[in-house]
């Protein structure tokens, strides 16, 4: 759907979201993409175990990987930018006295691929991603042959990894933008740990439209910054609360004058409208450049709402982070982000969807013409998909994009183990060349089994979404 569609959609749902009608008969979609097969052999060096052996005894020393020889490199590589102190995970992963006693977990939470974070699927089976917090088959049995061993610490004279380093920003003019000096992050929710916060900066585009072509994070304090969503958004588009996007921003942020900001979880906050996502980040990761020649246009007087999610389980106390923006007056290849939820739209047109209260496996399936995430992309020739944002809430489980061209159908994203905390747009190793007329079909899943209420569309804390954004170019 065009922007203006979305946008609609979006008033709809605040217009709609006391009033739930009928539901419609969901569509349901099909099983995962095939495995990916059997996973490679145990890549360790040999005869690196060098465990304590009692003096004058002559049986061979034990093999297998040791975390000096073995596990700390890969740490250094993988988990390090995130597992370290100060940082935002719960314990120092490079520190042999921490991270032996773990190695059941270690070689658990790898193996699920659950640590590191990432929620599509990078193993081939569907497309690869730049920035893919990936490891692969064999170096997950390398973690799981050192927790077997008993996590053998190796010899500790062996020189430190250094990890690699980040991405730079590239580009001749960087804007850098902050958030608010001394906010200090306080859990939405007694209990919790989190907390979603929306702050409004201006990337001081004044007269003329500028692209932007790349970004960096620089968390103030890492210890407490989880995630970062910018929002593209017009201040002067209107609401369906009246007013405009600037109006209802400066009615959120008086809700609370005690501290900068205000609230937000699905999106840039209640009624405030944004128009695409062009920054998303977690930690670990360096800079983000688009696609050589490409960029996305920031318009006069636009402005980001930054959603910070800050966790306070590791760390606490005021953050102010910086977000650099690589800036240029023109692109060879303007880059359109869109974004787009036809469950969403179920709200408005008479076919709310519900998802059942207990339902453990609730699937829903949509699709749409690329060229109608965005009008500017129903007039190219010919497309090139750079990377996907899919998103949905806290029930979200799973969601398939397939890519449907004529008869042919093949896996654009996969994502099987969907978690709201660690959402982020995933950009294509390899960008996909498609026609406008090509249809791109969604299936969401959703896991309602601790729900005893229904569960509708939305953007609220307790709702759902199944949204899908895009990031395309007109093809070279
Ligand atoms: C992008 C940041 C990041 C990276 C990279 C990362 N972790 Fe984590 N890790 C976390 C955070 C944050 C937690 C705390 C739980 C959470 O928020 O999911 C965590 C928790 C864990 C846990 C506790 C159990 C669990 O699953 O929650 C283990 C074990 C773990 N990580 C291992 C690893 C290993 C091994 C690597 C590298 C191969 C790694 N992590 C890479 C951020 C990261």
């Amino acid at each position: 759907m065009s922007r203006a569609v979305f946008a609609a959609s979006l008033l709809l749902v605040i217009a709609c979201a006391g009033d739930p009608s009928a539901p419609a008969d969901g569509e349901t979609g099909t099983g995962a993409p095939a495995d990916t097969g059997a996973s490679g052999s145990v890549a360790v060096s040999e005869g690196e175990g060098t465990a304590p052996t009692s003096e004058g005894e002559t049986t061979a020393e034990p093999t297998g990987p040791t975390f000096h020889g073995d596990v700390l490199p890969l740490f250094a590589q993988h988990c390090q930018g995130c597992h370290e102190p100060g940082g935002i995970a719960p314990f120092d992963i490079t520190d042999y006295a921490v991270a032996a006693p773990l190695s059941p977990a270690i070689a658990a939470a790898t193996s699920a691929r659950t640590m590191p974070p990432f929620v599509a699927d990078n193993s081939g089976a569907c497309r690869s991603f730049t920035h893919a917090r990936w490891i692969s088959d064999e170096e997950i049995d390398l973690l799981a042959a050192w927790d077997a061993a008993g996590a053998p610490e190796g010899d500790p004279t062996t020189p430190r990894p250094i990890p690699p380093a980040p991405d730079a920003l590239v580009g001749d003019e960087i804007v850098t933008v902050t958030t608010p000096a001394g906010y200090e992050p306080v859990a939405d929710e007694a209990g919790m740990a989190d907390d979603y916060q929306c702050f409004v900066v201006d990337p001081g585009v004044a007269d003329v439209a500028r692209y932007l072509v790349g970004y960096e994070v620089v968390p103030g304090n890492p210890a407490v910054t989880h995630h970062l969503i910018g929002f593209l958004v017009d201040p002067e588009a209107s609401t369906p609360l009246g007013g405009t996007n600037r109006t209802r921003m400066e009615a959120l942020d008086a809700e609370s004058p005690d501290q900068p900001g205000w609230d937000c979880y699905g999106a840039a906050g209640d009624g405030v409208l944004p128009e695409g996502t062009p920054v998303t980040w977690a930690p670990g990761g360096g800079a983000f450049n688009f696609p050589v020649g490409t960029g996305i246009r920031v318009d006069p007087g636009y402005v980001l709402v930054l959603q910070m999610h800050y966790n306070l389980a590791v760390g606490g106390g005021a953050d102010a982070t910086d977000l650099r923006l690589s800036m240029a007056d023109e692109v060879e290849r303007e880059a359109v982000n869109a974004l787009n939820d036809r469950f969403l739209a179920t709200l408005f047109n008479g076919t709310t969807v519900k998802i059942p209260a207990g339902e453990s496996e609730f699937q829903w399936t949509w699709s749409e013409r690329i060229g109608d995430w965005d009008d500017r992309i129903s007039g190219w020739n010919g497309v090139q998909l750079l990377g996907m944002l899919p998103h949905m809430h806290g029930l979200g489980r799973r969601m398939e994009v397939e890519l449907i061209q004529g008869d042919q159908r093949s896996c654009a994203i996969y994502v099987d183990r969907w978690d709201f905390n660690w959402q982020q747009a995933f950009m294509y190793a390899e960008p996909i060349n498609v026609m406008p007329g090509d249809e791109l079909q969604v299936t969401c899943e959703w896991d309602a089994s601790a729900r005893d209420r229904d569960t509708y569309p939305g953007l609220g804390t307790g709702d759902e979404m199944c949204l899908l954004g895009i990031y395309a170019a007109e093809l070279p």
